[in-house]
């Protein structure tokens, strides 16, 4: 009786905190929820030498975070350093670093240790893509985008998240896709790495929350095509409900994310009814929305940055 008694107890907790959660999650979704203070944060944005990278740069620096750079490649990035100096960044330093290199990431990091501290704010942002259908992707070229898209994820948190662990206190961005919830095709290798980055990201995720470290907090963002040439030549068939987006609008929403530390962030916001689709409807009836919104065709005019 005592049994019945007790887990009767544990059930009504269980539906009453899963009801507060929800009615909080509705509350925030009609009020904007508090801004968290970034200013002194130490931000290693990677990718930072272009498109969302760099905005997101010029975003921190005017929040007085310090900021870490690392790109690739080394011009663009010294550009974004210096577009941050002038945005109001009082620390900026700079990196020029492959993240698809394991030992680079991880001299980079201890570099980063020794020149400027912890880093408590982590993004990783650095993406790459290769445009082709499957059978005509070279291998080295489908390597690359799971180094660069997925795997630097992993080297950087082996670096990065033990300090915050440490001082119970962080923050991981995951720049995946909507490449990363759904499938397309002319996109599998990088649809299958950025479906790795957000698997990823999740399960840390979770880890960090049954060993109570709620103090580490993770936002997965995951925006359709964004005009910074990475997608160029790519459409969209249904411009009201999945329009190519703004770098400067998907980086405002995707800084607004982080500093209401949300955890999903999709964009635009018909995705979240996209996915709720997917997860009911049968595949057939999923192939003719695909087909009635051009998604097949999204790829067909791909032709990718232009080399600088
Ligand atoms: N543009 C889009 O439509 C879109 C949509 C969804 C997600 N994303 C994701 O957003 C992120 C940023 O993309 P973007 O649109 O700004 O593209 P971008 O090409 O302008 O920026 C990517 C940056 O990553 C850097 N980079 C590439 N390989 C690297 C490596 N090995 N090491 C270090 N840096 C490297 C590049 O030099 C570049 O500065 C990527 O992860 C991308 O997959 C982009």
């Amino acid at each position: 009786m005592s049994i019945n008694l007790e887990s009767m107890k544990e059930l009504l907790i269980f539906l009453g905190k899963s009801l507060f959660s929800v009615l909080e999650a509705l509350v925030f979704t009609l009020i904007s929820k508090p801004q968290k203070n970034v200013a002194g944060e130490i931000v290693l944005i990677t990718g930072s030498g272009s498109g969302l990278g760099r905005l997101l740069a010029l975003q921190f620096a005017r929040l007085g975070s310090v900021l870490v750079l690392w790109d690739i490649h080394t011009e663009g990035n010294e550009k974004t350093c210096q577009m941050a100096l002038e945005a109001g960044a009082t620390r900026v330093y700079t990196y020029t670093c492959d993240c698809s290199q394991k030992e680079e990431v991880y001299r980079m990091a201890e570099q980063v240790k020794k020149d400027v501290g912890d880093v408590s704010i982590l993004i990783n942002n650095a993406g790459i893509v290769t445009g082709k259908k499957f059978p005509d992707c070279p291998d080295e070229l489908m390597e690359k985008s799971f180094d660069v898209n997925f795997k630097a994820h992993l080297w950087t948190y082996k670096a990065f998240l033990p300090a915050m662990i440490a001082k119970n206190h962080g923050h991981l961005v995951c720049i995946s896709s909507s490449a990363g919830l759904v499938g397309v095709n002319g996109l599998a290798d990088y649809c299958a790495s950025k479906f790795a980055a957000l698997g990823f990201a999740e399960s840390v995720l979770l880890e960090m929350h049954v060993q109570n470290y709620r103090g580490i907090k993770t936002t997965i963002i995951c925006p359709f095509f964004i005009k910074t040439g990475m997608f160029e030549g790519c459409t969209t068939g249904c411009p009201t409900l999945l329009p190519i987006l703004e770098p400067e609008y998907a980086v405002q929403k995707i800084v607004e994310a982080i500093l209401q530390e949300k955890v999903y962030l999709y964009l635009p916001k018909f995705l979240y009814f996209l996915m709720f689709l997917k997860s009911f409807l049968p595949i057939k009836t999923g192939l003719l929305i695909g087909d009635y919104l051009g998604i097949f065709q999204a790829m067909d005019g791909f032709t990718g940055k232009k080399k600088v």
